[in-house]
């Protein structure tokens, strides 16, 4: 029987040799860093996402919390449902991730996933988890022995993903990074790769050791060493080594506490109470027996410049959440905290939320005194997301519609 050799027909290969990455049988390359300590250390995947997926079951492929993903995304995580919400395929997403260390190099801890009809091993790795792992690695953990590559529907299997942190700085200019695990997808190229990520060709070649700005290929693993604020929370604390990448937030403190970085500024961590969480009770969060909660500071103009006392977070030990009232002298009064932008989920209702998204208003964080309040609460800057961002999303669902357009016909 002849093969069908329609638009469709060709738009699907053209879709499948996307999406696999890179052709059969070509040698791909990654950046693999040793470890030896089995601490891990927080670190970023970029994961595009194969199919129309609920959040949770993204967030159950790499066994994180829902919420921490959108967090990592500066989506607003406080919207009703949120983990119930389905994203459209193709999207892509930053997956916050513990990076553990096993046999001398930097990989997570195997996440479980129980295999479906049809699933083989380079079908796992390369669709189901983008190209994040090998073939070889869930073969390997899940401690199968025989030569086959199909496996059985319903088999469990242990499936360990690319990860790096390189000490949580990135040693190229110095600065707190978090390591995002980037697959080369068709069509990039480092300089491409560096200017979405906000750093140099340069970089990427010397974190990754590439000789040329030509050297990688579809499939290749690539790690991209994000700007980040870091914390200095206590060993003891659960959330110790805790860094979130500029321009985005974390959840932590069994979601009581929100931390977010930048967007503009000393790349300083700072937190406050999270939103509401219809699951979370949350004790009040205040600094020793001052008036002041997490976030809060207040300003006092010295002769010798501005006393600012601030009210900080100091990590989750064991059901407690730290904190500690610090001072310091500042030669001018900071401004009201500024808030990255927060955006809404995008929904399954793509085209409504690519073409003419408005953000949520994340509920307010409230309790604070106004004086002493960073006044750039989240709520007031989602209300007022950067029009690039806005813009961005517009031409992806312009390209969407094209795509849809073209299987149609
Ligand atoms: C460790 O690596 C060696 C080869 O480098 C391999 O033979 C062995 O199976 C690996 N062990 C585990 C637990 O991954
Ligand atoms: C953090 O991101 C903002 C934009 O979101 C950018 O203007 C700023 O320069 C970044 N900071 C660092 C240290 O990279
Ligand atoms: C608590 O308040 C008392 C007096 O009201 C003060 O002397 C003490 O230093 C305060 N302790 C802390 C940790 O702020
Ligand atoms: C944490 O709490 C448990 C019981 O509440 C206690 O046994 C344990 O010693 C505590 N650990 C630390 C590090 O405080």
């Amino acid at each position: 029987m002849p093969l069908p050799s329609t638009p469709l027909h060709l738009l699907l290969l053209f879709l499948a040799a996307v999406s696999s990455g890179r052709l059969p049988g070509a040698a791909s390359k990654s950046t693999l860093e040793p470890c030896a300590s089995s601490t891990a250390c927080p670190a970023l995947l970029s994961y595009t996402l194969y199919a129309e997926l609920r959040l949770a079951e993204v967030a159950v492929l790499f066994a994180a919390d829902p919420l921490a993903i959108l967090a990592a995304n500066a989506i607003d995580y406080a919207v009703p449902d949120a983990a119930s919400r389905i994203l459209p395929a193709g999207l892509s997403l930053r997956v916050p991730v513990p990076c553990a260390c096993s046999n001398g190099t930097r990989r997570t801890s195997p996440v479980r996933y129980v295999s479906r009809h049809g699933d083989t091993l380079a079908s796992v790795a390369s669709r189901v988890y983008g190209g994040l792992t090998a073939p070889e690695w869930i073969r390997e953990s899940s401690g199968i022995i025989n030569a086959d590559d199909v496996v059985d529907a319903g088999t469990a299997l242990l499936v360990p993903l690319h990860c790096a942190c390189f000490g949580g700085v990135d040693s190229w200019n110095g600065v707190p990074a978090v390591y995002l695990t980037y697959v080369v997808a068709k069509g990039d190229t480092v300089p491409a790769i560096a200017k979405r990520y906000r750093t140099t060709a340069t970089d990427v070649m010397s974190v990754n050791d590439l000789a040329t700005t030509a050297d990688v290929a579809a499939g290749d693993i690539v790690v991209l060493p994000l700007p980040a604020c870091s914390s200095s929370f206590p060993t003891s604390t659960s959330d110790h080594g805790l860094a979130v990448a500029n321009g985005t937030y974390a959840v932590t403190a069994d979601r009581c506490v929100q931390c977010s970085c930048g967007p503009a500024g000393n790349l300083d961590l700072f937190c406050v109470p999270a939103p509401p969480l219809a699951d979370a009770a949350c004790s009040r969060m205040q600094c020793g027996n001052s008036s002041m909660v997490l976030g809060d500071f207040t300003l006092v103009m010295t002769a010798a410049g501005c006393r600012v006392t601030s009210c900080g977070y100091g990590g989750y030990a064991n059901g407690t959440i730290l904190t500690a009232l610090t001072t310091t002298l500042k030669p001018q009064c900071p401004g009201p905290h500024q808030f990255p932008p927060l955006v809404a989920p995008p929904t399954s209702s793509f085209f409504e939320t690519y073409l003419g998204p408005s953000p949520a208003p994340m509920p307010s964080q409230g309790g604070a005194d106004p004086t002493m309040a960073p006044t750039g609460s989240p709520d007031a800057v989602a209300a007022g997301a950067p029009t690039t961002v806005r813009h961005l999303g517009e031409l992806t669902g312009v390209f969407a519609l094209c795509l849809v357009v073209g299987m149609m016909w």
